[in-house]
């Protein structure tokens, strides 16, 4: 796990999207997770500041309101068409969110399918929940989910509801990528801003591996980088040495002093 403690959000939007340059330059028909919600913000500006052609680029997001009315501006296809595909530059034809083929019973497990056939997410960029949740995977969720239809938690939702007009309009149930979708991705960036997140990242880089805290299944990925500012990292206790960002030096031999 490397980690990157930035001064503020701009920061680390510049630094998640210098990550994500750099595989679109050696693959330019990358498969980008992406995620929705605050925290990706300036990673999108970022990398449409950096003027890359990403129209190869193949994108699926993590997740969607399942009881939200079609073409409503807060669902997911909406947000990622607002905030992602036209400021980037994507072409729309490769962007998939969750049950834009239909939102049946077989809608989770065609995702889950057509990730697959795409050769499967290579970057995923994840946000985190104040309970810990990552996609939508809610606590309790199994470490091996697959993509499905769940409730959100009551904390979610009171947490999205600034997206909404008032509480009771803000959807109860969605369809996610599991937990178990997303640590198939090559390569996890999760980025957390604030001191509102400080208790989850904690839990989630330090804790138990435990379906009690959904983030800490990153603790199962060999590949994940973390960017987080100063108040999202104060909980941490040892990022000085387990998770410092980069690898480790390896040290120079000691040459032994001549014995007097
Ligand atoms: C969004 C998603 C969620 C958010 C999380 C943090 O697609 O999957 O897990 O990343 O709820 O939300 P923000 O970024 O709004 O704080």
């Amino acid at each position: 796990m490397r980690l990157h403690v930035v001064p503020d959000r701009a920061a680390a939007g510049a630094v998640a999207a210098r990550e994500i340059a750099r595989e679109v330059r050696t693959h330019p028909d990358l498969v980008l997770g992406v995620a929705t919600g605050s925290t990706p913000v300036t990673t999108w500006a970022a990398l449409a500041a950096c003027g890359l052609d990403l129209t190869r680029v193949r994108a699926f997001a993590l997740d969607e309101y399942l009881d939200i009315p079609d073409g409503h501006p807060e669902s997911y296809s909406a947000v990622v068409e607002r905030e992602i595909v036209r400021p980037l530059g994507l072409d729309p034809a490769r962007v998939r969110t969750p049950g834009d083929d239909g939102k049946d019973a077989g809608a989770p497990e065609r995702y889950e399918r057509d990730i697959a056939a795409a050769g499967g997410v290579h970057l995923q960029i994840l946000g985190i929940g104040r309970n810990g949740h990552i996609a939508f995977n809610e606590p309790g969720s199994s470490l091996a989910s697959p993509c499905r239809v769940t409730r959100l938690a009551a904390q979610t939702r009171r947490d999205n509801a600034r997206f909404f007009a008032s509480l009771d309009d803000v959807p109860t149930h969605c369809i996610t990528q599991g937990i178990g979708t997303i640590l198939r991705a090559r390569r996890l960036v999760l980025l957390a801003f604030g001191a509102q997140k400080a208790d989850a990242v904690a839990a989630a880089l330090e804790g138990p591996v435990t379906s009690t805290v959904p983030g800490s299944a990153l603790q199962l990925h060999p590949d994940v980088t973390v960017i987080l500012d100063g108040e999202a990292a104060a909980g941490l206790a040892h990022s000085e040495t387990v998770l410092a960002g980069g690898p480790i030096p390896f040290p120079a031999p000691r040459v032994a002093s001549p014995s007097p």
